[in-house]
């Protein structure tokens, strides 16, 4: 089964990255790097993550001309990553180029990394939307839309809320992959996220992956914090937000 449990290394440097790694209890672990660790790092740090044997999520959401993503995930796929994204504002001809630069990067016979669309960033409302990028259609209806764009634009899923998997797989087909940030434990603060839930609920709700950030990287015990995501996602249905 794979690993469905993907922790962010939010932090600013390897130094950091390293301490939070040496906490756990297990040897490999599946790794969302963002735009912060990785425009200080750089590829040097992926490929040292991966020679350690973690999966790698590199979460960058490009969005360029085609040619400019085409070369750029040629060679993220050469470091060897798991997953990357893209902004499907983009368009339809910039996610396909992102695929043929996937494979293009990829050895012969080995599967590409999965390549995923996002398709309103979180922080983005209705009235963002529509007042300041002139989108004059609902919310939901623009997540659907972007997602059936990615689909047929060969896109393997969708970055989304827990709570907007469902209605994703339903509207694309039932394969389409959803990763869900936005988890966190039933007692936990929010924070800055919106639309939470706790790993069990997002399971239920038909997450293929979950992103937890916060709730592992700033709990007293980050070990013992992963270990009780994976434990609340095999369960299954525990507690609910
Ligand atoms: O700390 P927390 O669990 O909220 O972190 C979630 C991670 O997922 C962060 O790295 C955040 O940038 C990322 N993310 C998100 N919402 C999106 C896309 C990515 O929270 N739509």
């Amino acid at each position: 089964m794979h690993n469905p449990v993907i922790v962010a290394l939010d932090v600013a440097s390897q130094a950091e990255g390293e301490e939070l790694l040496r906490s756990f209890d297990d040897r490999t672990i599946f790794l969302k790097i963002g735009m912060e660790l990785f425009y200080q790092e750089g590829p040097g740090l992926v490929k040292t993550l991966k020679q350690q044997g973690h999966q790698i999520f590199l979460d960058l959401k490009l969005h360029d001309i085609p040619t400019t993503v085409y070369k750029t995930m040629k060679g993220l796929a050469r470091l060897g990553v798991d997953m990357v994204n893209v902004h499907a504002a983009g368009g339809k001809a910039m996610m396909a180029q992102a695929i043929a630069g996937l494979k293009a990067g990829t050895p012969t016979g080995k599967r590409h990394p999965m390549c995923l669309a996002v398709t309103q960033l979180t922080s983005t409302d209705e009235a963002t939307l529509q007042q300041e990028l002139l989108i004059n259609h609902s919310m939901d209806d623009v997540i659907v839309s972007y997602g059936q764009l990615a689909a047929k634009s060969g896109c393997d899923g969708v970055v989304c809320s827990p709570w907007e998997a469902e209605r994703i797989k339903s509207s694309v087909h039932q394969d389409f992959i959803t990763v869900t940030p936005g988890i966190r434990f039933s007692e936990d603060a929010a924070n800055d996220q919106k639309r939470i839930a706790t790993p069990s609920r997002a399971k239920e709700l038909g997450s293929d992956y979950i992103v937890v950030g916060r709730s592992i990287a700033k709990a007293q015990n980050p070990n013992q914090a992963y270990q009780r995501v994976l434990t609340e996602w095999r369960q299954e249905h525990e507690t609910s937000s």
